[in-house]
């Protein structure tokens, strides 16, 4: 099997395809540090479609797994499809879920599928008046890929004007959409555009600082399960999102293969779907995948070869999962890479920017650095491990959020449904 990708997914997936006894090989191209103690390293420029299929026609896979979004919404899916090689992920046409959310958006009219509301601009006025339509607290985001990056949520109309602009003029989208109160949830969902399976639901924590305050990250944490999800929240968005979803992108003759994550607000008249993402997410995957009993590999592999639905159901252990992220200095901004990580190595931690010294060493080299899981019998129990975990690690920059579920074993997060 071949693994895309250089984060801590990808690290998460790779351990998880490894404790698999069906696999008999595991490569992670380009791969980082952490994966590479359990996964064969090679490099590949992960922006070019060919070059990941040529090689997994070199190395002669039954699997590619593809971790980001980049490559999928490049093609790579369809150029290893291409190869003969059964892949899972979507194509190009079907990862538009998330490469754009105008094009998200048209499905979900289409499909029935709740949302936010939503005006997408291409002029100064466009944007103007949809500040005005929706007003505060104003929600911006770009139309397409920003890693995390993209969306603006404030209520400074002066600071939503100003973001929507920017993009304005560089000739992008613009989606203004009405602001979505209530906790957040993701919930993956297997499928080979047919059968769907969804798995746990998780919470990530997007701001870079305690509190959710600061900017908008790729993810600081996450937790699985969700205590507070009222009964039946999964079989209602697999009935009322996820179903609906993958229906109408194979009634479009493109069939979505592959992880369907649907970012959700539970907002007083239910869940509604703030985006959607065509890939597991990152954080989310470490905790998710560290409850998950079925072997993964197999799957995966039904999914990609259309054979989900001879698939037992998914077991799962009734622990409970944290993962901190420990960040380097300067993220989500440009991080300050090269710094030695001590205590890289221990159980849980999970690699994402580090790559290895001459000697060996664990160096800084991306933004989120690790990311440190550990799963207990409670909640409290399994953030109370994963911190203990986080301090055996070290380096001068290091930056993480000392609060990821901390609402949640305290009992704060409420639904009013
Ligand atoms: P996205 O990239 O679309 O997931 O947006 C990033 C983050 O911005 C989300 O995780 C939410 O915290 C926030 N956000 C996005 N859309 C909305 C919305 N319509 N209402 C409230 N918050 C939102
Ligand atoms: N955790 C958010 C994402 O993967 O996009």
């Amino acid at each position: 099997m071949l693994v895309i990708g250089s984060g801590a997914r990808e690290h998460a997936l790779c351990e998880a395809l490894r404790a698999d006894p069906t696999v008999h090989g595991l490569m992670c191209a380009p791969g980082n540090a952490g994966t590479d103690t359990v996964a064969e390293s090679r490099p590949v420029d992960t922006s070019d479609p060919l070059a990941i299929a040529d090689l997994a026609a070199a190395v002669a896979v039954d699997l590619v797994v593809i971790g980001p979004e980049a490559p999928l919404v490049a093609g790579a899916a369809d150029a290893v499809r291409g190869k003969g090689i059964a892949c899972f992920g979507p194509s190009a046409a079907a990862a538009r879920l998330e490469g754009s959310k105008d094009f998200a958006k048209a499905v979900m009219a289409a499909a029935g599928v709740p949302t936010a509301e939503s005006r997408s601009c291409r002029s100064g006025a466009e944007l103007s008046d949809a500040l005005d339509l929706f007003g505060p607290p104003y929600v911006v985001k770009d139309d397409g890929l920003a890693a995390g990056k993209g969306v603006v949520v404030t209520a400074d109309r002066e600071v939503a004007s100003a973001h929507g602009e920017v993009l304005v003029a560089a000739g992008r989208v613009v989606v203004v959409e009405e602001f979505l109160a209530g906790p957040e949830v993701s919930l993956f969902a297997v499928t080979d555009g047919a059968t769907v399976l969804p798995l746990l639901p998780a919470q990530d924590f997007k701001r870079i600082g305690d509190g959710d305050i600061g900017p908008n990250t790729g993810g600081m944490g996450a937790y699985c399960p969700l205590p507070w999800l009222p009964p039946g929240f999964v079989d209602d968005v697999l009935s009322r999102v996820l179903r609906p979803t993958v229906e109408e992108m194979a009634h479009r003759g493109t069939p979505y293969i592959g992880l369907l994550y649907a970012g959700l607000v539970l907002t007083a008249t239910g869940p509604r779907v703030i985006e959607f993402n065509a890939r597991f997410g990152d954080p989310e995957t470490q905790v998710v995948l560290a409850l998950l009993e079925s072997p993964l590999a197999g799957l995966l592999y039904a999914a990609a070869t259309g054979t989900l639905a001879e698939q037992p159901p998914l077991r799962w252990t009734d622990r409970s999962a944290v993962t901190v992220v420990a960040a380097a200095e300067g993220y989500p901004g440009t991080p300050h890479v090269g710094e030695v990580v001590l205590g890289a190595t221990g159980e849980g931690i999970l690699h994402a920017g580090t790559r290895r010294g001459a000697d060996g060493q664990v160096l800084v080299a991306g933004g989120r650095v690790l990311s440190v899981t550990a799963t207990g019998p409670t909640l409290e129990a399994a953030r109370a491990e994963a911190y203990a975990r986080l301090s055996t690690v070290d380096w001068p920059g290091m930056r993480y959020r000392t609060d990821i579920a901390a609402a949640a074993v305290r009992g704060e997060i409420s639904v009013s449904l």
